[in-house]
């Protein structure tokens, strides 16, 4: 009741002071990072190493179509050279739900696992993860959403993504959807980082384009919430610099011809440094209103973000306008000697042609007036208990973000808005990466 009367600005103030703490407390989280295979054939080197480990039998946790796609056969070649015992659980579907990963986790159990390979997008990726939580920490999986709600450390996990997007590979994130009350919850947890993780392009040579740009625009999101979040570091500016740069110059290749190995190895790089940054600095309201369509209307993950990100970044521009101009010039798209507004402006815009570019919509199909409210409301909700936003948006603020991804919205709401002068935030010194 007292939050209602509270003005924007006194929230935002507010908001400010409890996230500069929670950020000093996450800027020295100690967080591991898995040892990288990069490159055509590192799922096979993988595959290798693991057999040195002594496992007594892996479950391989992924998806049909990676499964009848045959792109697991270097990985589980050699662990069959090696000697290494492996079952495959291939059942998850996108968004992992719930009873898939407790039929993963039972089946884990039926053939006495001690390890986990998860093999695939984000989606193979998290179940695997809350399978190795929840195969320690016997509770209900909804029980395992929020920070560390596992007692005891994960199964270990190596893990092999297949799309470049979610960074899943190096976060301590894993997304699961709750189908009775349609939701998506998220469990952190810094023990389910994997311990190593293979960056294999010749797996991605078949991803579909549309999947190839929803997934691309996701890893895109990742660095820049992180960038213009305020829990931004040194580290992670640098990571969601590296990324912004690679993906404005290799998305548009890896989406017009998925063969371009290097395209896609670049990709898979710049998504495990998004990763990298977000695990870090965390995301923002785009991320927040994006698992709200998923949990709804099961909107492919990427696909939310991107249609979200312009319309985000038009309302955060204000607090933000000197981060935006260094993605600018980071992403190619104009000219240090520029003003920062300017930059700013073509950065905003250069996200729009991007999407267009990779055929993505500026409107949801499946968004309902009538839903948005709640949207809303969840949307704000997850946000204000943990994402460290540049500027504040109450309920009503974000019901007419929102508003502007209805499909009847008029074409002049595909345009900017314009962006008012506004305090804008002290530049960071920047880090290259
Ligand atoms: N844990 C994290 O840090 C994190 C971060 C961002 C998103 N996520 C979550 O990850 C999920 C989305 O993952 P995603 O975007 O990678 O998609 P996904 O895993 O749902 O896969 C999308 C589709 O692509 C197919 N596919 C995957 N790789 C393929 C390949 N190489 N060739 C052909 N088809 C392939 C899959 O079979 C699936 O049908 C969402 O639930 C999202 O919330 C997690
Ligand atoms: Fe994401």
């Amino acid at each position: 009741m007292m939050t209602k009367l509270l003005s924007p600005a006194m929230r935002q103030a507010g908001m400010d002071a409890v996230m500069r703490g929670a950020g000093k407390f996450t800027r020295f989280l100690p967080i591991s990072q898995p040892t990288l295979m990069v490159g055509p054939g590192s799922s096979g080197r993988l595959g290798e190493a693991i057999a040195g480990m002594g496992h007594r039998k892996i479950l391989i946790v992924t998806d049909a179509i990676i499964a009848k796609l045959g792109l697991l056969g270097p990985l589980t070649k050699a662990l069959k050279a090696g000697g290494a015992d492996y079952v495959v659980f291939d059942r998850i579907t996108p968004d992992a739900p719930i009873p898939l990963i407790e039929e993963g986790l039972a089946f884990f159990k039926d053939h006495d696992c001690d390890a986990i390979v998860a093999f695939g997008g984000g989606s193979a990726m998290d179940a695997a993860k809350l399978i190795a939580i929840a195969a320690r920490n016997p509770k209900p999986l909804r029980d395992l959403a929020g920070y560390f709600k596992g007692l005891r450390n994960p199964v270990t996990i190596y893990a092999v993504p297949t799309t470049a997007g979610t960074g899943s590979e190096v976060t301590v994130a894993a997304v699961m959807s709750d189908p009775e009350r349609k939701q998506k919850l998220v469990a952190m947890d810094t023990r389910v980082v994997p311990r190593m993780a293979a960056l294999d392009p010749a797996l991605m040579a078949g991803l579909p384009p549309a999947i190839t740009a929803a997934t691309g625009i996701d890893a895109l999101t990742h660095a820049v919430e992180a960038y213009i979040g305020r829990w931004a570091t040194p580290y992670t500016d640098g990571m969601a610099l590296a990324a912004v740069g690679l993906i404005f110059e290799n998305l548009p290749r890896a989406y017009h011809d998925g063969r371009d190995l290097v395209a896609r190895e670049k990709m898979a790089l710049a998504s495990t440094y998004a990763g990298l940054a977000f695990t870090r600095a965390n995301v923002g309201y785009v991320h927040a209103i994006a698992h709200q369509f998923g949990g709804l209307y099961h909107t492919p993950h990427g696909l939310a973000n991107a249609i979200m990100l312009p319309l985000v970044l038009d309302y955060s521009a204000p607090a933000v306008i000197e981060r935006l101009a260094q993605l600018a010039v980071r992403a190619k798209l104009g000219h240090e000697r520029e003003s920062d507004e300017t930059l700013a402006a073509r950065f905003i815009d250069g996200v729009r042609a991007l999407n267009a570019e990779l055929g993505i919509p500026s409107t949801l199909a499946d968004l309902r007036e009538a839903d948005i409210p709640d949207l809303a409301r969840a949307a704000c909700k997850e946000a204000h208990l943990g994402y460290p936003v540049p500027r504040y948006l109450d309920e009503a603020g974000c019901e007419a973000l929102i508003r502007r991804a209805l499909p009847q919205e008029p074409r002049a709401a595909a345009k900017p808005a314009k962006r008012a002068k506004a305090p804008v935030r002290r530049p960071r010194k920047t880090v290259a990466a």
